[in-house]
């Protein structure tokens, strides 16, 4: 048996997973998130901590688990967070997450202090985006001074729930990338940036490959956790890079399409592939030596999510009549209208953008109203616009040799045979689904399988476990009607942008 704990923003997830890749248990343990301050996202990793004992005993209890059956332990959590650790290894301020929006001048700082934005991605193959780790370490030093002289160790949120369970101060690849401090070409920590920025690389952790065992349960993290000591543990991945393992999206040609609250886009590369604009994220990937491309879509399924908060009474209230979920009442609405929504656009950037535009000022919109237009149109033309989003991260994937020969959808979007048909005929191809639905947890599981011996690597552990088990086909004639209409939708921006 092998778990698999991914820390993720709204609560930690575990599940143990058997060789063969068959869910034995899972359960998630959730926990809040803070923003003192508009634009601020903060938590208390003390709350991973505690979250990962509670979920990992349930899922023990719930799968009648024996300690000694766990052979490995695997760690994916939420991106880019901040965790500042002091002499004694205690936490020394909240961390600050991956949507945390504070840091712009801290972003400026470190394109210059590069020498600019080409010579970044040069260094670190990515521009500094608000969001990353490097432009929060600048905050603390620039904002709390005393804070940061204090600082002597710096973690990413699975790495610091690492730390408690081995004791060891390690990272890997994949999560490490998301730091803006890696040479993602060598796969270490870019002592040249490090020196520009004038950070000390004592602060960072080891670096491993994602299978590679980093460490083991430590005494007291096992009795807590009722486990045995020195079980091991291996890297694991950034939440992105750990479900696309997931989504045995770990070969070229295979890519997926997420869509849940946010959207991306992830393709596995053999080789690093830089978008010299920086509009995708290049980062190492998960399988090892291998890296990936990533265009994410900040309000993807959050478009859907807001219009069902905001507008989608009617719905909800049908819903309860009918005992079906919402959102089946939603896309049913959206159905009535023709695809193209007779000339309604939605844009989906409700919470500013990061592909194509990484604007964070960007804002959402519907163009185009008319008296014809009704709710269906309204709808249709929203869950439209997300997908248009989507597809401006595969066309700039597509334009980076990257080839996108087979599409994995997963997340809410996937759920939704109408939303399935729409991306298939969107992106204008065909979009499969797969057998295994349990995202990154299930991904670190695999990782944790093939680090400890049961496969020869984690590419044999997801051909091993993960099959295609559906596909939807794009009907021509919308196909048409969507290419005609997707670069009008392109424009819009263009056209707006000034005014946000
Ligand atoms: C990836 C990203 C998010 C976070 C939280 O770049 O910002 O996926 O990892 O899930």
């Amino acid at each position: 048996v092998y778990l698999g704990i991914d820390i993720g923003t709204s609560g930690t997830k575990t599940l143990a997973m058997e060789e063969s890749g068959k869910i034995l248990a899972s359960a998630t343990v959730e926990y809040p998130l803070y923003s003192p301050k508009p634009g601020w996202s903060e938590q208390d990793p003390q709350d991973w901590w505690l979250a990962t004992i509670k979920s990992v005993k349930q899922v023990l209890k719930q799968g009648k688990i024996k300690k000694e059956d766990v052979k490995g332990l695997g760690l994916s959590g939420q991106m880019h967070g901040s965790v500042f650790l002091d002499k004694n290894q205690e936490v020394i301020r909240p961390a600050l997450l991956w949507n945390d929006q504070r840091t712009a001048a801290e972003c400026d700082e470190i394109e210059s202090k590069a020498g600019g934005r080409k010579k970044l991605i040069k260094l670190v193959a990515n521009p500094a985006l608000t969001g990353f780790t490097a432009p929060k370490i600048l905050w603390l030093r620039n904002n709390e001074p005393r804070n940061y002289a204090r600082t002597k160790q710096i973690l990413l949120p699975k790495d610091y729930v690492r730390f408690r369970l081995t004791g060891e101060f390690a990272t890997e690849v994949s999560d490490a990338s998301g730091t803006l401090l890696l040479d993602v070409k060598k796969r270490c920590w870019s002592n040249k940036l490090l020196g520009l920025l004038e950070i000390d690389t004592d602060l960072l952790p080891q670096v491993y490959e994602s299978e590679e065992v980093s460490g083991t349960l430590h005494s007291e993290a096992a009795k807590l956790l009722d486990l045995l000591e020195g079980t091991p543990v291996v890297g694991g991945g950034g939440d992105q890079a750990a479900g696309a393992v997931g989504n045995a999206i770990v070969k070229r040609g295979v890519i997926s399409a997420t869509l849940g609250t946010s959207g991306v886009v992830f393709a596995h590369s053999d080789d690093v592939e830089i978008d010299p604009e920086g509009r995708v994220h290049t980062f190492c990937h998960a399988v090892r030596g291998k890296w990936h491309v990533m265009g994410v879509v900040l309000s993807a399924g959050g478009s859907l999510q807001w219009y069902r908060n905001q507008l989608g009474e009617d719905a909800v209230r049908e819903a309860r009549k009918q005992k079906v979920d919402p959102y089946e009442i939603i896309t049913r609405q959206a159905a009535e209208a023709e695809p193209g929504s007779e000339g309604l656009y939605f844009l989906p950037y409700l919470a500013g953008e990061r592909t194509p535009h990484a604007d964070p000022h960007a804002r959402g919109a519907w163009v185009g109203l008319s008296l014809r237009h009704g709710r269906p149109h309204l709808i249709r033309a929203l869950m439209e616009g997300a997908t248009y989003a989507m597809r401006d991260c595969l066309e700039i994937i597509k334009g980076m040799n990257v080839p996108v020969n087979e599409i994995r959808v997963s997340g809410g979007g996937a759920r939704s045979e109408f939303w399935r048909q729409m991306q298939a005929d969107i992106y204008g191809q065909s979009v499969c689904t797969i057998n295994a639905e349990e995202g990154p947890a299930y991904g670190v599981a695999l990782l944790a399988a093939a680090g400890t011996g049961a496969y020869k690597d984690v590419v044999e552990a997801c051909t091993a476990t993960i099959s295609v088990k559906s596909t939807t086909k794009p009907v021509a004639k919308v196909k048409r009607t969507y290419n005609k209409l997707y670069p009008m939708y392109g424009q819009l921006y263009k056209s707006l942008k000034s005014d946000y």
